[in-house]
């Protein structure tokens, strides 16, 4: 039910995925899961997606969805941008709800705002033809400015519409009627999907490096920059392994909507010093990762090791 980020291929099997065919629907921003719920009760043909930011959101309606035994459910934990845009394939989603997104009222936040044009863009060719984006929230400046930015994409068709009955029992929409505030629907149907909308961020195959010499030699580290074309890798840290035969280095990698922590290794071999990715914090195989991993080895080279082969 919990996608590990190793689940996720580019582009995206969702019938593997589900161990079934069936209509692919997407929650982004679930919170603690309950609206999620109700469509797999209700809908029990649908296959449900679920995206979210928070790991205490993920755990909460992980656990409900375990409680009340729903199986055609699953969760990822990350950015709803990188999720569509890498992961999941042209005219692949049914819909796409919305509830109660995080409304940014500051104006140097509007940036952070998810449903911009662009995003309305990238939704329209996720779509299948007729499929529909869903909007619920009592944010009336966001409701506006969400209108106002699938508008300015032109990709939809809109329909304002009394908010469905189940919108209004998630946990967001329980504390807003608490306050009595007004709760607005909107639905944008797909009508013309926009050009491109390509992944920005490469899946490519892990790879390894072997280097000619020892690690004996090897000086004082200092946080190495990486910089490639869409991203950075850095490699913060380096550790000498207890028993001595090997080193481990902490590599961040930065990439659109895609923040990765990683576990290098380097450890002497009979052949030489061998650099890969230590099992270790579920990576997804991104260019960013292969130049992590270059990144430690560019390192290694310049302590006077001599770089032998790669190899996946
Ligand atoms: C105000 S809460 C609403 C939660 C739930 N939909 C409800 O109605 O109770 C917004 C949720 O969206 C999540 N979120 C915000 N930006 C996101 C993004 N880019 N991708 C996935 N989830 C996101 C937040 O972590 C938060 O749980």
């Amino acid at each position: 039910m919990l996608l590990r980020r190793s689940d996720l291929a580019q582009p995206l099997d969702a019938s593997a995925l589900f161990h079934r065919p069936g209509r692919l629907v997407l929650e982004i921003g679930f919170g603690d899961g309950r609206f999620l719920a109700g469509l797999a009760r209700r809908h029990p043909d649908w296959n449900l997606l679920g995206v979210e930011v928070s790991l205490a959101s993920v755990s909460r309606a992980w656990r409900r969805m375990r409680r009340e035994g729903l199986h055609t459910v699953r969760l990822f934990k990350g950015n709803a941008r990188f999720l569509v845009r890498d992961v999941l394939p042209p005219a692949s989603l049914h819909r796409v709800y919305v509830n109660f997104p995080d409304p940014w009222p500051r104006k140097r936040h509007l940036e952070n705002r998810l449903l911009q044009a662009e995003f309305f863009d990238l939704v329209s060719t996720r779509l299948e033809p007729g499929g529909t984006l869903c909007l619920t929230t009592d944010h009336e400046e966001y409701f506006d400015f969400a209108r106002e930015q699938a508008a300015g994409s032109g990709r939809f068709e809109e329909a304002v519409l009394e908010p469905p009955r189940e919108t209004l029992e998630t946990k967001y929409a329980l504390k807003w009627r608490a306050e009595a505030r007004h709760i607005q629907h909107a639905a944008w149907t797909v009508r013309d999907p926009a050009p491109g909308q390509e992944p920005r961020i490469p899946f490519e195959p892990m790879q390894h490096a072997l280097l000619a010499g020892d690690l004996s030699g090897v000086g004082t580290f200092t946080k190495q920059v990486r910089r490639f074309e869409g991203g950075a890798a850095v490699v913060t840290e380096a550790f000498r392994t207890l028993d001595g035969s090997g080193l481990l280095f902490t590599v961040v990698v930065e990439e659109p909507d895609l923040r990765q922590e990683l576990l290098v290794r380097a450890f002497e071999k009979e052949a030489g010093v061998q650099v890969g990715l230590q099992a270790f914090g579920d990576p997804i195989a991104t260019r960013g990762v292969r130049e992590g991993l270059r990144a430690v080895t560019a390192w290694l080279e310049a302590q006077g090791l001599t770089l032998v082969k790669t190899w996946i």
